[in-house]
């Protein structure tokens, strides 16, 4: 995935604030989908083995219409699945281009496991409907004996078949959510602590923790999913107090509360992980919001508990569909503060190949405040701290030590903890110490001004 990197443009700092808000729509369609189908495709394949164990039916027919509900229909599903998740490796490729991250490879692993198990998770949805229509036939009291036992045979088969497929599907699609965590974690918090092979990765509590929370989001959607479908969008078809209803909301209230009892925690924790540099006072915003979110997610449920009533099924599938988007929202608010770097980085290329185009660049005498313009500005302020630290705290240690200074501008190293490091600005020798010797001036004039 690495390739797509060498594709990248340059982005003006607008383009750059674009993409994250063309990510998290993205993400918006992609994150819900998978995972409702995710819990779905588990529910269907839970209740179906309760119907082959107690011989109770109702638990088959639940079983193959939560599959119908959540896989939508085929062309829908990999729309959904496969389009949002290639245009945010794409979006990716261009946030990250001059950074070593590799979180680009996770997410083309997910790519195509999420293709295979969404192959495999249709089938099984799909010979479910089959199945009903075979056991249909198969109940018929046919005069032919011959015609009935092939009806069983075929069935017994496809049944079979049917089971393993979702099986296989669940499977795949749980790591494709495994590696999906962990491209997203690698997005958020950079590589620093991401050495030591795929299988450290996998296993870091950081990546484990987004797993978790996307499951539980994937039982939650998908039985707020059910409980909409059924008995609001389709409730001329669902009595929500009829004999059917019953047996469905008690059974799918139950997976959304006990899914919805642990997330509290999990945000909190995950709030917790984000290293300090990278957390911003928007995003205690949004956590805040997921929190009273959450709160109404409660209410609506109590409320369905105690009192049913179609219309709260509609709340809180909305409810839970807005939580999800604030927890995305506050994701694309760390991975913005993780590109920062980066984005500067571009926008700054973005400018000189703008110039060069209009032909600004031309082979003009060196002059120190134009390269200072061009080349340190998207990053450094004189007296306040942007990117980098504020020149006139850092430079004075640079006084009469010019060559020091030109060195560490051809070729930065890692100064100060607190801040990421700063990128190499590839200017040539005289054009460094063309840009030394005006900050250095700059920066003296500057403090004797202030004193
Ligand atoms: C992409 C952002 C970015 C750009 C562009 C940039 N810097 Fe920096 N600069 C930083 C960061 C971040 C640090 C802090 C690095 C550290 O402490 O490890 C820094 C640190 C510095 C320091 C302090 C070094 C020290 O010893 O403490 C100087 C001096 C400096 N930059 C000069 C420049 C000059 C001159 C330019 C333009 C040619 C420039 N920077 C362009 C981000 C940038």
């Amino acid at each position: 995935m690495e390739f797509l990197k060498n594709i990248a443009l340059p982005q003006s700092a607008e383009h750059i604030q674009l993409l994250h808000l063309m990510l998290i729509l993205v993400l918006f369609l992609f994150i819900p989908f998978i995972s409702s189908i995710f819990g779905g495709t588990s529910l269907s394949l839970y209740f179906k083995r309760l119907g082959r164990k107690s011989g109770d039916d109702r638990y088959n027919k639940l079983s193959k219409e939560v599959m119908e509900l959540v896989t939508i229909n085929k062309g829908v599903g990999f729309i959904i699945g496969i389009v949002p998740l290639f245009t945010a490796i794409l979006i990716l490729s261009q946030l990250f281009q001059n950074s070593e991250n590799s979180q680009l490879d996770y997410f083309g692993y997910t790519l195509i496991l999420v293709a295979i198990a969404l192959i495999f998770i249709y089938s099984y949805r799909y010979s479910l409907s089959f199945n009903r229509i075979f056991q249909a036939f198969g109940n018929q009291p046919s005069n032919d004996k011959e015609v009935q036992g092939d009806y069983l045979k075929f069935s017994g088969v496809s049944k079979r078949i049917s089971d393993q497929a979702g099986t296989y599907g669940v499977v795949i699609l749980f790591i494709a959510l495994w590696l999906f965590s962990a491209g997203i974690s690698a997005a958020m918090f950079g590589n620093q602590w991401l050495s030591g092979g795929l299988f450290a990765v996998l296993f870091h509590p950081v990546v484990i923790l987004r797993l978790i929370l996307l499951l539980i989001v994937a039982f939650m959607l998908a039985g707020g999913a059910v409980l909409f479908g059924f008995f609001y969008m389709n409730s001329e078809k669902y009595d929500s107090d009829g004999e059917y209803g019953k047996f469905v909301r008690s059974r799918i209230i139950k997976v959304v509360f006990t899914s919805a009892i642990f997330l509290p925690v999990i945000l909190l924790i995950n709030m917790f992980v984000v290293p300090g540099q990278l957390l911003s006072s928007a995003m205690f915003v949004y956590v805040i919001l997921g929190l009273i979110l959450l709160f109404f997610a409660y209410h609506f449920l109590y409320m369905l508990y105690t009192k049913f009533s179609s219309k709260f099924t509609a709340l809180l599938f909305f409810t839970l569909l807005f939580l999800v988007l604030s927890i995305i929202i506050n994701d694309q608010f760390v991975i913005n503060n993780a590109t920062e770097v980066s984005s500067a980085k571009l926008a700054d290329k973005y400018e000189k190949m703008l110039a060069e185009l209009k032909g600004e660049n031309g082979p003009a005498e060196l002059n120190g405040e134009e390269i200072y313009k061009i080349h340190c500005t998207a990053c450094h302020r004189l007296d306040s701290k942007l990117v980098g630290p504020p020149h006139d705290e850092v430079v004075p240690k640079y006084f009469g030590k010019e060559n020091q200074l030109i060195a560490f501008i051809r070729n930065p190293v890692k100064v100060n903890p607190d801040y990421p490091p700063m990128p190499n600005p590839g200017l040539k020798p005289r054009e460094a110490k063309a840009v030394a010797e005006y900050i250095l001036k700059r920066v003296k004039e500057d403090l004797d001004k202030n004193k």
